[in-house]
């Protein structure tokens, strides 16, 4: 019996067009489960994303949403539903980071960080096990933290904020919604060669400088590794997990580097 074989298992992946993402989505194909991959962007522009992460294009179907807005989450879940009924596991993974000062950072900002890491994984999570408690179904949810939820980092305090209150926030769902069959984790990266922090590594020297110092490992994670992180917990051998953060990090929390 091959406990990676997710054959049976209906995925949902908040800001899967993104760079991480969109190689989450190749692993968990790759694997055989089914992707409902949920972005903002419009179905023209996830189109090509889709079919390099599963060139069959039987693996994956796109729900356009923005995930901070209940109304948009519950017509996600309609089409999720629509195509492969209730899910088995749902990822809040959308996220974003903007680097400014503390004394600088534009309130405005804050808000925007906090709508979109914060609010839209709520919202999520919310509306799927409103649906998985009343069809009495279990569910698993997943939620992308980062090795900042408990390590502080200079410029990007609102994301650290974020990503710590996304940690209690997927304790609370794991604790709180236990007895129903839902449980909760996090997959936690470290600094990954694409996406954000990468976006920061090639604008920002003196990010760069800090970070190539902060990985104990010595190296940008790549970004299957995260992927793995999670085609691990979409499987059965994570079955006994609630409550967990799953720190995949190159040892970056371990202590601080910078
Ligand atoms: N890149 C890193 O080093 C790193 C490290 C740790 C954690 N993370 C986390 O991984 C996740 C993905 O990061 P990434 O580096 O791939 O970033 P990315 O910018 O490449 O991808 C983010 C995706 O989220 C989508 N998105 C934004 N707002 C949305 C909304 N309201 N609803 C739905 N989708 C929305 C974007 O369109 C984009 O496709 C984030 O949660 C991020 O915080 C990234």
């Amino acid at each position: 019996m091959d406990l990676l074989d997710l054959k049976d298992r209906v995925v949902v992946l908040t800001g899967g067009c993104g760079a991480i993402g969109r190689i989450i989505v190749k692993e968990l194909a790759a694997h055989n489960a089914r992707i409902a991959v949920n972005d903002i962007l419009e179905e023209s522009d996830s189109a090509p994303i889709l079919t390099a992460a599963d060139p069959s294009g039987k693996r994956t179907a796109y729900c356009k949403a923005n995930a901070s807005d209940p109304d948009e989450v519950s017509a996600l879940f309609d089409c999720v539903e629509a195509h492969w009924g209730l899910p088995d596991v749902v990822c809040c993974h959308a996220g974003m980071v903007d680097a400014h000062p503390v004394e600088q950072y534009p309130i405005d900002g804050f808000d925007k960080i906090i709508d979109v890491n914060l609010r839209a994984a709520f919202a999520t999570a919310q509306e799927i096990s409103r649906r998985w408690t009343a069809a009495a179904k279990p569910g698993h949810l997943i939620f992308t933290t980062s090795w900042v939820q408990d390590v502080p980092w200079p410029e990007i305090t609102p994301y650290t904020t974020s990503k710590a209150g996304m940690k209690a926030m997927m304790r609370g769902y794991a604790r709180e919604l236990a007895a129903d069959n839902i449980r909760a984790n996090a997959v936690a990266p470290g600094i990954v060669a694409v996406g954000l922090a990468k976006r920061q590594w090639d604008t920002d020297p003196s990010y760069k400088a800090r970070a190539q110092k902060a990985i104990p490992l010595g190296f940008m994670q790549p970004p299957e590794t995260v992927a793995h992180a999670f085609l691990y917990l979409c499987s059965d051998m994570a079955k006994y997990m609630t409550g967990s953060v799953l720190l995949v990090d190159g040892g970056c929390s371990l202590y601080p580097m910078d």
